[in-house]
């Protein structure tokens, strides 16, 4: 197992900064590497983070790549390089387009990196973390998606919106896919423990899973010309962090599934046991008759995807 502590960030847009500058407060990382295809905004960006690094005194460095022999010897390499969802498209739209983005820069990170683990977090999530995953030809426990972090934060603070306290202790809990057909568990979202049921009505519980599967879209109507990145780089920085601790918590990502939840040659969101070694543990939860259905259809809607996908560069 690779003892290095360096993280890769390809594309440093808005997700990427926000992982990038996360992590460098945190001091997790020995060495943050930010590529991006704009190579002067990866400068800037990157002597930037350094100067907050410094001034916490923390001993991340944070550097630009010039070419992609910089990425070597990376224990994480996180990939948000693609165009973002502008407002009126659909994650699908956005499907070929990102996976050519996709291949070109999993294939570049493989020969400089063959060991590292892939932190996906390009839209359309799902389909993206497949494409990684084929492009790179990594074992699945190297290829993880993110995006159920950020969905079940994004759940916990409608929650906390509703009941007006409990903030901080609230425990919402989404798998599924990363989009119109994310499965929010109400049944498995607890406020300090307390079941939700206990503390808001079928109703209130009802408007939390909608505008919690609305949420990205919420915020591209307000920003126009883009979309989230605090929450979405944080729950990047999220998964990183648990990987380089080999911290073995559990969080929903999105990965390759061969049988688990009755399910095969598709990516989706499940709970994983993140360590050094990638998601190292799948969790099968119980879903009773209707999460079924709803994971049923999100399965469905990746695994339209895929076939696409599989038609136009893995055939
Ligand atoms: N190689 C390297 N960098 C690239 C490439 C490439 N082939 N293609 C694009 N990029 C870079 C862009 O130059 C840009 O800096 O990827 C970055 C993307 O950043 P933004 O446009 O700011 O997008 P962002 O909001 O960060 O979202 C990135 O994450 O949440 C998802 O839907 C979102 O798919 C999108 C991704």
């Amino acid at each position: 197992m690779s003892q290095s502590n360096k993280v890769s960030i390809i594309g440093a847009g808005n997700v990427g900064s926000i992982v990038g500058y996360s992590l460098a407060m945190q001091g997790l990382a020995h060495e943050i590497v930010l590529v991006d295809r704009d190579v002067d905004r990866a400068k800037g960006k990157a002597l930037d983070m350094s100067h907050a690094a410094s001034a916490i005194r923390s001993h991340s460095i944070v550097k630009a790549a010039e070419s992609y022999d910089d990425v070597g010897d990376s224990k994480v390499v996180v990939i948000t390089a693609g165009f973002p969802r502008k407002p009126g498209m659909s994650r699908e739209d956005l499907l070929f387009k990102n996976a050519e983005i996709m291949i070109e820069v999993v294939e570049k990170v493989k020969k400089v990196a063959p060991d590292s683990i892939l932190v996906v977090v390009t839209n359309p999530l799902d389909a993206m973390t497949y494409t990684a995953l084929r492009a790179s030809g990594f074992e699945r426990e190297r290829v993880i998606g993110m995006a159920g972090i950020l969905d079940s934060a994004r759940m916990a603070y409608f929650i906390y919106e509703k009941l007006g306290y409990g903030a901080g202790q609230i425990r919402a809990s989404v798998i599924g896919g990363h989009g119109d057909f994310m499965v929010p568990l109400p049944r498995y979202s607890t406020v300090a423990g307390v079941p939700l049921s206990d503390l808001l009505t079928q109703k209130e519980i009802d408007e939390v899973v909608e505008r919690t599967k609305k949420a990205g879209a919420e915020i591209v109507g307000y920003l126009k010309t883009g979309s989230a990145y605090f929450a979405p780089g944080k729950s990047t920085a999220i998964m990183v962090e648990a990987i380089l601790k080999d911290s073995k918590q559990i969080f929903p990502c999105a990965t390759y599934l061969e049988g688990e939840y009755g399910y095969s040659h598709v990516v989706n969101g499940v709970p994983v046991m993140l360590g050094r070694n990638g998601a190292e543990k799948i969790i099968e939860v119980t879903l009773d008759h209707c999460e079924k259905e709803l994971f049923r259809r999100s399965i469905q809607s990746v695994k339209e995807m895929i076939e696409l996908l599989d038609k136009k560069f893995f055939s």
